[in-house]
């Protein structure tokens, strides 16, 4: 059987988490900031820091280092949502544990990013990103930077995979169903990542993405995005969020024996899912004989009432 498992609550944001930031301009969707730190746990080994880019709120990082690591720095672009994230997510007892710098990852060289942080992070190091990623046409781009992955999803993911080769890191990444997923290993794979484990949650399309849905429909029509009829018929997507370890491209081609997920191995474990009928995701239960066996990780949670996207 494949090896799929189930949470069903929030495991890593707490309670005060959940509640919206003030600033309706600080990112606010629960759910994608929980799968971004399930994917940093499946990477984090004592005494590793983390680079995470596009850190948003801060909710994110704290969880990570309550998750293990030593260290974590997040880097974010918004002038206000870095404000939210030091008044509320950075350490103030001097430790330094968590800490946030106002930076854009797709102007900053992997050393420069390194430089925000206060001192040194010790390695090993893990990046983990969840990028804007919603596939839109470039009008509707230039309307919601937080959520826009340009027209194929991925428009921050070169920066983000090359900041993790340069630093020879293990990689987090989180898209979505419809952010071109087989590109999206295929671009993790030249860079020398193998995905080691998955996390996908489902989640109903947001306002925008659902009054602006002509780019994800062309994806969908060409084969290179999976969306999902929710319970009710809601027009939902997968949160993929994707646990990559780093391989010195002078080993690559040594098999390691374990069995590697390939761009078409995700975009049809993706459809597999999207035959469920629940929540759930039930249909990956079933035997794929030819299929990636895992581990695989659902969360199945309640969405958010509220969503900050700008
Ligand atoms: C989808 S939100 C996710 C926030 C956070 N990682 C989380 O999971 O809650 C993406 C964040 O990336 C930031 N961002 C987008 N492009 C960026 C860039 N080039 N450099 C730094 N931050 C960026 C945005 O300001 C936003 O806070």
């Amino acid at each position: 059987m494949p090896n799929v498992s189930r949470v069903q609550s929030y495991e890593h944001l707490r309670e005060e988490d959940l509640v919206p930031p003030a600033s309706p301009r600080v990112f606010f969707e629960p759910a994608d900031t929980e799968i971004g730190v399930w994917v940093a746990h499946d990477l984090i080994t004592e005494g590793c820091s983390v680079l995470d880019l596009g850190s948003g709120s801060g909710a994110a990082a704290a969880a990570m280092a309550r998750a293990g690591a030593a260290r974590v720095h997040g880097v974010d672009a918004g002038e206000e949502t870095v404000a939210w994230a030091r008044e509320h997510y950075a350490s103030r007892d001097g430790g330094h544990r968590v800490t946030i710098a106002h930076g854009d990852f797709a102007r900053l060289t992997s050393e420069q990013l390194l430089a925000t942080a206060p001192a040194p992070l010790p390695r090993p190091l893990v990046v983990t990103s969840n990028p804007p990623y919603v596939p839109l046409t470039p009008r509707a781009d230039a309307e919601r930077r937080s959520i826009s992955g340009g027209t194929d999803g991925l428009k921050w993911a070169p920066a983000i995979i090359g900041h993790g080769r340069a630093l020879g890191a293990d990689l987090g990444l989180t898209i979505g169903s419809y952010s071109t997923p087989r590109h999206a290993v295929r671009l993790l794979e030249a860079a020398g990542y193998r995905v080691r484990a998955v996390t996908l949650c489902p989640l109903p399309l947001g306002a925008f993405t659902l009054a602006n849905q002509a780019q994800v429909r062309a994806l969908e029509e060409v084969g290179e995005a999976v969306l999902w009829q929710g319970p009710g018929n809601v027009p939902a997507y997968f949160i993929v969020g994707l646990a990559c370890h780093w391989t010195d491209p002078a080993h690559a081609d040594e098999a390691d024996g374990t069995p590697r997920l390939t761009g078409d191995g995700l975009l049809e474990l993706l459809r597999t899912a999207a035959r469920s009928r629940t929540t759930a995701l039930e249909s990956l239960d079933v035997p794929r004989p030819n299929g990636w066996p895992g581990p695989l990780r659902v969360l199945d949670l309640p969405p958010a009432a509220v969503r900050h996207h700008w």
